[in-house]
C-alpha cells in the first residue's frame, strides 16, 4: 500500500508545521497536515511564507532512519516537480530544481520546502511544502511565480494528491535502492554542472561554479581561486537568475 499516512486538514491555521508536529507528538504515526491557508507561514532563513487560499500548504511528519533523513528534502522537491509535470500539457524544460530544495518554473521560484528536525519523543522531520498554485507573494526577495501564471491549472487538493503519490513512490525507491538513486534523479532535474552560483551561508557570501552533489547530497562548488568547497546549508542563487 502506498499511501499509509494519516491525513488531517483544517481551513486556517498559523503554520501547518506546528500542527503536524503537535499531531505527531499526540499520535506517534507518520502523517501529513494540510490547510487552505496559513496566517503565519514560515519560510527558510526565518523568512515569512505567504500562504493564501488557493496555494498548497502542507507539512509531513516523518520518522526516517538517520541515514535517509538528509535525502527526504530532495524527494520532496522531486515530488513537487513530478506533480507539476503531471499537470503540464507537455514538458518543456522550463522546470528546474535548485539546491537545496527549490522548484523554479520559467526561472522563478514557485515552491519551497522547509525542513525542521525534532527529537521528542523521538527523532522526526517536519517537512513543509508550499506551492504557489494560484498566487504569488508581494515583495519576495527573489523572482517568484505561480503555476497559474505559467499556464498550469489545478486545485490545491488535486496538487496535494499528486504530490503525496509521487512522494510515496520516491520514498519506496529510497528505501529499496538508497539515497544515491534519489540524488541521481534530483541532479538530472537540477541546474547543470558548470552553473555559476551565488551562495549565502550564515557566516559568509561567496560565488562558485556548481560541480554537482557529493555522495551525501551536499553541494560541491569550485571557487575562482580553484578551491573546492562542500556546502551543507545555505541559500543559493543562480548567478544569471535567482
Ligand atoms: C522556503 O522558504 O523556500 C520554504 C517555504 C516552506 C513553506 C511551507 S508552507 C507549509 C509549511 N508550513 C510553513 O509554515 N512553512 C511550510
Amino acid at each position: 500500500m502506498l499511501n499509509n499516512f494519516l491525513h488531517f486538514h483544517e481551513a486556517s491555521v498559523g503554520s501547518t508545521q506546528q500542527e503536524a508536529l503537535r499531531l505527531w507528538q499526540e499520535c506517534g504515526s507518520e502523517l501529513y497536515f494540510s490547510a487552505d491557508e496559513q496566517t503565519m507561514g514560515r519560510g527558510r532563513m526565518q523568512r515569512v511564507w505567504s500562504s493564501p487560499v488557493g496555494n498548497l500548504s502542507l507539512s509531513l511528519a516523518l520518522t526516517p532512519s538517520r541515514d535517509l533523513m538528509y535525502s527526504l528534502g530532495f524527494i520532496a522537491s522531486l515530488s513537487v516537480l513530478r506533480a507539476i509535470q503531471g499537470f503540464m500539457a507537455q514538458s518543456d524544460g522550463s522546470i528546474v530544481l535548485k539546491w537545496p530544495n527549490d522548484v523554479l518554473l520559467g526561472g522563478a521560484k514557485c515552491a519551497g520546502i522547509l525542513i525542521e528536525y525534532h527529537q521528542h519523543p523521538c527523532e522526526a522531520l517536519i517537512l513543509g511544502i508550499g506551492v504557489n498554485i494560484r498566487s504569488v507573494p508581494e515583495n519576495a526577495p527573489y523572482p517568484v511565480t505561480s503555476l497559474l501564471e505559467q499556464g498550469i491549472v489545478c486545485t490545491a487538493t488535486e496538487f496535494q494528491d499528486a504530490f503525496i503519490r509521487e512522494f510515496q513512490l520516491l520514498r519506496s525507491e529510497l528505501q529499496r535502492s538508497g539515497a544515491n538513486s534519489i540524488y541521481k534523479k534530483w541532479s538530472n532535474a537540477a541546474h547543470p554542472a558548470g552553473t555559476e552560483l551565488n551562495i549565502r551561508t550564515l557566516k559568509e557570501n561567496f560565488s562558485g561554479t556548481y560541480l554537482g552533489l557529493t555522495s551525501t547530497g551536499t553541494l560541491q562548488v569550485k571557487l575562482d581561486t580553484g578551491e573546492i568547497r562542500e556546502v551543507i546549508s545555505a541559500d543559493c542563487f543562480i548567478a544569471e537568475g535567482i
